[in-house]
């Protein structure tokens, strides 16, 4: 050290002080579960499958549990647009007919959790891939006859889950689930990790999208929110949209249901996973339980 010049040495200092202020932070997480909502709009960006698969990895070193969900909203659509299918959506979900069931589940169970398990595996990530078919993860029942072949989740059996966390593989869900009679059902993504997330008792539920986080009626990043502020802000009219109808829904449903801490982090961020969770400086929108309510209080 003493030969490097002064500017080098400081740098090399300063990096080892990055490393130490996180130690606090992995002591925090350290056996804790956390389920990662891996949205649709962030996957499509390739360049950052390597810094995920990295942030994956160094979660695991850290004694972290994670938990990966996947959507594919957009590719969904795609598919079915090449295939000559109308896409229409009402409150952010997708309505699923009998075709678009067969495009969803080839899409999400088949190419999409293939394209995310293959990456991290490549990284060194131990992920196995599953739906929630497999082990009877999810089951489901039809949530509202307009929707068609939409599930709403009646049970989750995390048998599977448990048994890959507990060999220190990654599972990776798609968000396929069944009812008792084996029919298939499209689940919204978001609803699937808040599921599971509950289900697991998880501390965090973090979702990865391609928006700074929520924003409020002037476009504002919403940097923490209580559950009665996201009821709020669902009942607004033309605050909150689309896709972020259901992700706010299942926000509140997670925290209802145990969860600690949902984030809403943006996924084009390189590292945004490691930054949330290993630094001071908290990025997005954090939801919170309301005051009273906390499954753990600080
Ligand atoms: N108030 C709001 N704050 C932030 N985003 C909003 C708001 N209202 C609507 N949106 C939209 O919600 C979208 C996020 O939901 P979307 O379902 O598209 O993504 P995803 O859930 O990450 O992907 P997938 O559905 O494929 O898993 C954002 O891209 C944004 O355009
Ligand atoms: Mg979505």
């Amino acid at each position: 050290m003493k030969d490097l010049p002064p500017q080098v040495r400081e740098r090399t200092i300063a990096k080892a002080r990055t490393l130490i202020e996180a130690l606090p932070f992995m002591q925090e997480h350290r056996g804790k579960v956390i389920v990662i909502k891996y949205g649709g709009a962030a996957m499509d960006r390739a360049p950052l499958a390597r810094p995920f698969a990295m942030d994956l990895s160094l979660l695991l070193h850290a004694g972290i549990h994670p938990v990966v969900v996947h959507g594919g909203g957009p590719q969904v659509s795609e598919v079915s647009a090449q295939l000559g299918l109308e896409t229409r959506f009402v409150d952010g979900i997708r309505v699923t007919d009998a075709a678009t069931l067969d495009v969803a589940t080839m899409v999400l169970a088949g190419k999409l959790n293939t394209q995310v398990v293959g990456g991290l595996v490549a990284d060194g990530v131990p992920a196995v891939g599953l739906s929630g078919v497999d082990g009877g993860l999810l089951l489901a029942r039809r949530s509202t006859p307009d929707l068609g072949f939409v599930g709403e989740v009646v049970q989750v059996n995390t048998g599977v889950v448990r048994t890959l966390m507990d060999r220190d593989f990654v599972p990776v869900v798609a968000s396929i689930a069944v009812d008792e009679a084996g029919q298939a059902y499209n689940v919204n993504a978001d609803v699937v990790a808040a599921e599971i997330a509950a289900a697991l008792g998880a501390d965090k539920l973090v979702f990865m999208n391609d928006v700074p986080g929520v924003m409020g009626s002037g476009g504002d990043l919403l940097s923490e929110l209580g559950v009665q502020e996201c009821l709020d802000l669902l009942a607004a009219d033309g605050v909150v949209e689309g896709g972020m109808i259901p992700k706010l829904e299942s926000a509140t449903r997670a925290i209802k249901g145990g969860v600690r801490r949902v984030h809403m982090l943006d996924g084009r961020v390189e590292h945004a996973l490691v930054l949330e969770l290993f630094t001071p400086e908290g990025i997005g929108t954090m939801i919170t339980p309301d005051a009273g309510e906390g499954a753990v209080a600080e």
